[in-house]
């Protein structure tokens, strides 16, 4: 065993998680076939598979899922009598959207100012190489000392539902005593942070049609039933005047108790411009935590340039629904749905699709796993480990928590504010990399030594 501390084993790691990283990041993983081709993804799910070969993996699969996608599994054996840990990341990414706003190619992972640029770097290819580097160090100080899975998700950013329903229909596969989902992350930048509640989402895609074709505005344009005006109006009603979510059926009381986040706090994260006020009414986190949100996040209409003086005959949209634990995202797909087709005027003729949904997850943060990490997490930063909710949404936790309701299941990961995660300019800083994979590689070394502690071993 090295006499090295265990913080400069992982640092000694960093350069190879970089280098693989940038490997990870070439990949365009977007598990939309309209939008990049599968084999990209295909070549991201083959190196998950070597890598986790070359770790030491037994079992490696790579498992076709229903929705079309793979997932990667691989199985690392530990003592016979140690617990089951299996670690989560995903290996799809966001679509780089507008690539010229990209201040480096998004597919090419860049070090600037400190942080490194690229699709994907915090979410979550950062997480899957945080597991390997939390993995890689413990093997350095004499040994994984738990049976480890790891499943790599290759469609979590569609919310289609792949692995979900794979995992239903193979309950043993991903079995385990405490799950460790890599693919969230810290309040703030250096601040040690568990995940304890994920909204789930419904996305529903939206269509009216109200003409033949599309006719001259002048000449029909005011008697002429506009579908892009109708489809404004029934978009328009899912808010009340402040911003806030107003869809029939769907309470928007609901309260956060726990960690606060202050105004000022949040507009800085989320870079709101001066003069422009937030949506919605009560504290920051009641309504990113425990109220519904609605998102219109696409709309199919003539783009302003090539825009001709017509009334619309058809016009669609791709709504996001959040909603907190407690609501059931079955329930409420069919609330926005009822919503939508009651708010559409003059008759037009609307469809509504289910184009993806997760439901939401709440952890429970007193389960003994969370005190071994609040042990790691104090010893990694040198800080107390803080409790906040997260609005963003992980389909698969609430499935791993049905399905093995005694497991422990802790969300931790590298998508701090400054990931701006989703957006264009993503990015991983690597000094919470490398911390996260220290505090993970800490958590599996404490938690194994409670379990075998606890066993009276
Ligand atoms: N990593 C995110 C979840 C997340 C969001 C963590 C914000 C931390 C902060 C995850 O990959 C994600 O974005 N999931 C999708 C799932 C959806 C399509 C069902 C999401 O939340 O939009
Ligand atoms: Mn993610």
């Amino acid at each position: 065993m090295p006499t090295v501390p265990l913080s400069e084993t992982v640092a000694s790691l960093i350069p190879r998680a970089r280098a693989e990283l940038a490997e990870l990041v070439s990949f365009a993983s977007v598990a939309d076939a309209r939008q990049f081709p599968k084999s990209e993804c295909e070549k991201a799910a083959a190196w998950v598979a070597a890598a986790l070969r070359d770790e030491g993996f037994q079992d490696v699969a790579l498992l076709d899922t229903p929705d079309g996608t793979q997932s990667v599994y691989g199985f690392l054996p530990g003592p016979a009598e140690a617990p089951t840990v299996l670690l989560y990341a995903h290996y799809d990414v966001q679509p780089p959207l507008d690539e010229s706003a990209w201040l480096s190619p998004p597919f090419e992972l860049t070090e600037r100012d400190g942080r490194w640029y690229g699709r994907g770097a915090a979410d979550c290819k950062g997480g899957l190489l945080m597991h390997f580097t939390a993995l890689r160090a413990l093997k350095e100080h004499g040994g994984v000392p738990l049976n480890i899975k790891v499943i790599v998700e290759g469609s979590e950013e569609q919310g289609t539902g792949g692995l979900e329903r794979y995992a239903e229909e193979h309950p043993e596969l991903l079995a385990a005593d405490t799950v460790v989902i890599g693919d969230v992350g810290n309040f703030r930048l250096g601040l040690p942070t568990v995940t304890s509640s994920l909204r789930g989402m419904v996305l529903m895609e939206v269509r009216v049609a109200t003409l033949e074709g599309n006719l001259h505005s002048g000449q029909f344009g005011g008697a002429a039933p506009d579908a892009l005006g109708a489809l404004i109006h029934m978009l328009a009603s899912l808010r009340d005047e402040t911003g806030a979510t107003t869809i029939d059926g769907l309470d928007g009381t609901g309260e956060w108790s726990g960690l606060g986040y202050a105004e000022e706090d949040f507009r800085r994260d989320a870079k709101v411009l001066d003069g422009v006020e937030l949506l919605g009414n009560g504290t920051i986190p009641d309504r990113l935590w425990a109220r519904p949100a609605v998102t219109v996040i696409g709309i199919d209409a003539p783009p302003v340039v090539g825009a001709t003086p017509s009334v619309q005959a058809a016009a669609g949209a791709l709504v996001s629904l959040r909603v907190p634990p407690g609501f059931d995202v079955g329930k409420t797909a069919r609330a926005l749905t009822e919503h939508l087709r009651a708010a559409a005027p003059w008759g037009a003729r609307v469809e509504v699709t289910l184009r993806g949904s997760g439901q939401p997850f709440a952890a429970d943060t007193f389960s003994p796993a969370y005190r071994a990490m609040a042990e790691a997490m104090r010893e990694a930063y040198d800080e107390e480990m803080a409790v906040a909710g997260q609005g963003g949404s992980i389909p698969l936790c609430n499935t791993l928590a049905t399905l093995y309701p005694r497991a422990e299941i802790l969300l931790i990961g590298l998508s701090e504010p400054g990931a701006q995660i989703h957006a264009v300019n993503e990015s991983l800083s690597p000094q919470e990399f490398e911390r996260m994979s220290l505090t993970e590689a800490l958590f599996l070394l404490r938690y194994a030594a409670s379990q075998s502690a606890g066993q009276g071993v």
